[in-house]
């Protein structure tokens, strides 16, 4: 596996395989890998010849006292993981590949609406850090297929607007959510969970599969779910942010008729902040 961290490299490699027909797939990441992010790998090898794996922890989609400095750096390790998941190419960018002109300059990609809710609501700014950092990945790399995970549901939506909306001819693929045996979302702030923490955590995608099921067996009451499903979270020693029932298309709340839901919740549990949803189909 190549590592390569600036732009004239990472072009060299990617036109050497175009030249062969190959299809080059990318998976964008923050690094500190773990099964969620490998999965994504190996669903990216369904799609394509060669997979591409970024890993750049990106400053602007850290909000002010966020964890930009302490985020988990782990590149040796994830390097390893890589090699073993069959990657092809490892681009690991320096801030002036990723942000020439430097941060302040930097032209923005922002999604309006969407955005704001949800997690964008809690942390502002945060999905403009991610729609400018995705845009100039897919720029540096014009990948035929990028593929993101399901558990940040959110997340996903927006770049896939930002991609319909600018024409970019990439297609994006969503990749199911990663559990520990317990239910846990892995991710990588899961590390910042104490042990007693950790036994509690499980407790999120419980309560977001107790919602699904309900909804699954016809109940339309969303407001009563939320609520109800809100406060088993605060007993359970959860700082909730949110807990929504809303479509799955477009995170608007839904009519009682609509048959694609999602169910999504982001809460605090004493330093980390999860967040989780499940799709439900009826
Ligand atoms: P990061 O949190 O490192 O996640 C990288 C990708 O892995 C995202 O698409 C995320 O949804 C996916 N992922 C994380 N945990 C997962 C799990 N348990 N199961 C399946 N997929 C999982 O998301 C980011 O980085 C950044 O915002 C990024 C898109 C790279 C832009 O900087």
């Amino acid at each position: 596996m190549l590592t390569v961290d600036n732009k004239e490299d990472l072009r060299a490699q990617l036109n050497e395989w175009r030249h062969q027909n190959d299809h080059i797939a990318l998976v964008a990441t923050m690094g500190n890998l773990h099964k969620g992010h490998i999965a994504l790998v190996k669903e990216a090898r369904e799609h394509a010849e060669r997979v591409v794996v970024s890993i750049y922890v990106n400053p602007t989609q850290f909000g002010p006292g966020e964890d930009f400095e302490e985020y988990p750096r782990t590149l040796e390790r994830d390097v390893r993981r890589l090699k073993s998941a069959g990657a092809d190419l490892l681009f690991a960018p320096t801030d002036l590949t990723m942000y020439p002109f430097g941060i302040e300059n930097a032209t923005v990609i922002s999604v309006p609406g969407l955005s704001q809710n949800f997690c964008g609501a809690s942390r502002p700014g945060h999905f403009d850090g991610v729609t400018t950092v995705v845009a100039r990945l897919f720029s540096l790399l014009v990948p035929d297929v990028a593929v993101f995970g399901q558990k940040d549901y959110q997340q996903q939506l927006l770049i896939r607007h930002m991609t319909e909306d600018l024409s970019l001819p990439v297609r994006i693929v969503t990749s199911p959510t990663v559990r520990e045996d317990d239910g846990l979302a892995m991710s990588s702030r899961n590390s910042y969970l104490s042990a007693d923490e950790r036994q509690r955590a499980p407790e999120l995608y419980a309560a977001l599969s107790a919602a699904g099921e309900a909804l699954q067996n016809g109940n339309r009451d969303f407001e009563a779910l939320e609520e109800g499903a809100a406060d088993r979270l605060r007993e359970a020693g959860f700082d909730v942010e949110y807990f929504a029932v809303r479509r799955a298309q477009n995170l608007e709340v839904p009519d009682r008729d609509c048959d694609e839901l999602v169910v999504l919740a982001a809460a605090r549990l004493g330093r980390a902040r999860l967040i989780d949803n499940v799709v439900v189909t009826v």
